[in-house]
């Protein structure tokens, strides 16, 4: 027996499969209930006996990272969220596996609904291509066979275990919703008829910008060519006409001066510095005079973090497989965006949307952190009208 889908093309589990599930989401439950509250008042109490060097509010990561490195509650905790994520995967995978044909076959008949453009030929920038981004087997890229959806799926199926369902359920749609409040917050005038998101992956947040400018031509890009397969099959079958195709954010086919909006969710932390700053040019590019870049980001900055939200950072960068993400919640990406030659640039914390905001709705931007699905760090900018 097979639960129900929540969009046509999002893959069932069986019994089985369900319990295999749920086991990861009991897991990642344990190490926030239990694990990460331990965690944070042993870093506090093995900071308090560091020296912290002059100017500095805390002392160094290394020196934290030494002073916790031999407590078994660090290495146990280590070991847990490493091996939560590698049998989230695993569950993910299994499941995607045994109806693989399916799925297939589902995204071949979905309806004449939009585009996707693959290319054998595209090059996976290095950063991505040398390892498989937060341990998914295969990352992003690797795509079986010329025709299937393999990864789309799996990563599809894997975000509502990852978020415990609370980036929007299993549509894992908020930072859509959140691109979009921003918008509404801070460029009210923004006439939007031309959208392009870099880094879709899926379109779990293409289709949720999308309805929300149902006028607007939508396009979104990845490096994956089966997650685009995938992510088209979605749309369509969600009657979101969308437009995907293979290509590197840093540098695009589109015109320059072709988008009213470019945007992406969760994407920097996952590029180089370099980059970074090749994708805020490549924005600016390709937005028309009185265009809008927006970049949503972790809600998690190092100049804000305490102790605990340093061991967190480092897990992830060096046990996680998210090899820049110190880097980029260290970058200062407001001056990044006004080296890119962009107005109004200013990066904070914004009030995350779970749901489509609705007109009259207010999503607060540069206000505190309020925690994880409660905010996202968002750095955005306008391009000159002359
Ligand atoms: C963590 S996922 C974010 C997915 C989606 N935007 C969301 O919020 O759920 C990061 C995505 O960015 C894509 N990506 C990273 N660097 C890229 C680049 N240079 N060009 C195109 N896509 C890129 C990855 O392939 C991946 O699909």
């Amino acid at each position: 027996m097979s639960a129900a889908r929540v969009h046509p093309i999002m893959p069932t589990s069986t019994h089985d499969e369900v319990a295999e599930q749920m086991f990861v989401v009991a897991l990642k439950s344990f190490i926030a209930a239990e694990m990460d509250p331990a965690l944070r008042r042993l870093s506090q109490e093995v900071a308090g006996t560091l020296p912290v060097a002059e100017g500095e509010s805390r002392p160094s990561l290394q020196q934290l990272r030494r002073g916790v490195s031999s407590s078994p509650l660090y290495r146990n905790w280590i070991s847990t969220m490493r091996a939560a994520q590698e049998l989230m995967w695993q569950a993910a995978g299994d499941c995607v596996d045994r109806q693989l044909d399916e799925l297939d076959h589902i995204a071949a008949a979905a309806p004449s609904v939009g585009t996707v453009r693959t290319n054998p030929d595209f090059v996976v920038p290095r950063y991505l291509a040398a390892t498989d981004t937060h341990m998914m087997p295969g990352s992003y890229h690797t795509d079986p066979t010329p025709t299937d959806v393999r990864q789309g799926a799996v990563f599809d199926k894997a975000a509502a275990l990852y978020s415990l369902g609370r980036q929007g359920g299993q549509m894992n749609d908020m930072r859509g919703h959140t691109i979009v409040a921003h918008v509404r917050e801070r460029f009210p005038d923004l006439e939007v008829r031309r959208v392009l998101e870099m880094g879709c992956t899926v379109g779990n947040s293409l289709v949720a910008v999308a309805r929300n400018y149902p006028a607007a031509e939508v396009q979104g890009i990845d490096v994956g060519a089966g997650l685009l397969r995938y992510a088209h099959a979605r749309a369509a079958l969600l009657g979101v006409p969308l437009h995907f195709s293979q290509q590197n954010a840093e540098e695009t086919d589109f015109a320059d001066g072709s988008f009213d909006l470019v945007y992406s969710t969760a994407v920097l932390h996952e590029t180089s510095a370099r980059a970074i700053k090749r994708i805020f040019s490549e924005c600016h590019r390709l937005l028309r005079p009185g265009g809008v870049m927006v970049h949503l980001e972790v809600p998690f900055r190092a100049e804000h973090a305490d102790n605990f939200d340093m061991l967190r950072a480092d897990y992830e960068t060096r046990y996680n497989n998210e090899p820049f993400w110190i880097g980029a919640v260290s970058a200062d990406l407001a001056e990044l965006a006004r080296t890119a030659g962009f107005e109004q640039a200013a990066a904070g914390y914004q009030d995350a949307a779970a749901v489509a905001p609705q007109s009259g709705q207010h999503f607060a931007f540069g206000g505190p952190n309020k925690g994880v699905y409660r905010s996202w760090y968002v750095v955005s900018g306008r391009k000159a009208v002359s």
